[in-house]
């Protein structure tokens, strides 16, 4: 039998061993489970022997496989990507490089050529139009010119080709996210010069936007990630704005029947207690996955990058927090779980 959970680490590993219907190994109170989908702050290793590299970015489930992307390993000066890199799993422990989907070469528009800041790479399903959306933030390496990039491809293996890049409303675009609703309405969902998260509706193709801000939380925050849980009730966790170094979670909601537009987002309090939850477990925000069991069941699983600023190797050795999001009746809130 397997031990109680100690931590929401350890509780989302063997949930997910549950659902997966893996094994774990030990008796009682003994040692971690003998398959562990992410060690807290690691970077895994593929089937390669190489480390993943997949930062500011989130996880696809299609026909069974998961597929997990993200930035390229940081590099100093800077602490810049060049690529936005693919892996596979059938069972989010073990990863297969796909390889690079998108290169910065690529990139035209900006007001000087490469290097780049490439950030936060959000993909989606156009099922109008078929093809796979890739939004991200694109900057020069000083933040100097904070647009965003959109790119697409036929298959999610790429390449992904360069459509644009942009300035929504003609603001500065810093941290962003892409929510996709059940209707197949997309949002960008984008830090508006440092001041606000600002939400914007994708235009039906999902290469560009309709209209301008349609909602926006009432104060700063960075690093959203969108989650839907119940018919109407929208949710974006996100963080502070301290840089590399992490923060406390922030969490917003919205009860609306017209999606993300057209409604008030309001503060929830802090979604996370106890040690470390002031760093929210060295991690800052980058997805939420909503897991489906096949019993129709939904984990919701917050996915963070634990940036490694002021660790050995610096960013470049950035790893990754997967924790539990766990609802709750009332009051109506969600918990990000550790303990
Ligand atoms: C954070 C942001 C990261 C990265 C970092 C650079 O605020 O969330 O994506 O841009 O700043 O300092």
């Amino acid at each position: 039998m397997c031990r109680p959970p100690a931590s929401g680490i350890w509780l989302l590993t063997n949930l997910l061993l549950h659902i997966l219907g893996l094994s774990c190994t030990t008796a009682s109170f003994g040692p971690q489970p003998e398959t562990t989908v992410l060690t807290p702050g690691s970077i895994p290793i593929d089937t390669d022997g190489n480390q993943v590299h997949a930062h500011g970015g989130a996880l696809i489930e299609m026909d069974g496989i998961f597929f997990w992307y993200g930035t390229s390993q940081k590099q100093p000066p800077g602490w810049l990507s060049t690529d936005i890199n693919l892996y596979s799993s059938e069972d989010l422990a073990e990863w297969r490089n796909e390889g690079s989907i998108f290169n910065w070469q690529s990139i035209v528009g900006m007001p000087t050529g490469p290097p780049y800041r490439i950030e936060r790479p959000k993909i989606i399903w156009c099922e109008e139009f078929h093809y796979w959306v890739l939004w991200f933030h694109l900057d020069l390496p000083s933040f100097g010119y904070p647009a965003v990039g959109v790119a697409k491809a036929e298959t999610l293996q790429g390449p992904f080709d360069f459509v644009q890049v942009f300035k929504p409303d003609g603001r500065s675009s810093f941290d962003m996210t892409l929510f996709q609703d059940d209707d197949d309405t997309a949002y960008l969902v984008r830090s508006v010069e440092n001041s606000f998260l600002g939400i914007t509706k994708l235009a039906p193709n999902y290469l560009g936007l309709e209209g301008g801000i349609c909602a926006q939380t009432p104060f700063q925050a960075e690093a959203p990630a969108v989650f839907k849980h119940g018919p109407s009730s929208y949710w974006i966790l996100s963080s502070h704005l301290t840089g590399w170094a992490p923060n406390p979670p922030l969490l917003w909601h919205a009860n609306s029947s017209e999606g993300l537009c057209g409604t008030s987002w309001y503060l929830m309090p802090q979604p996370a207690t106890g040690p470390g939850s002031e760093t929210t477990w060295d991690s800052q925000s980058t997805a939420v996955f909503p897991y489906q069991t096949e019993d129709g069941r939904e984990l919701l699983m917050y996915l963070g990058d634990r940036w490694n600023a002021a660790g050995p190797g610096g960013v470049a050795q950035a790893g990754y927090v997967w924790l539990p999001l766990i609802p709750t009746a009332a009051p109506s809130q969600v918990i990000l779980a550790d303990s």
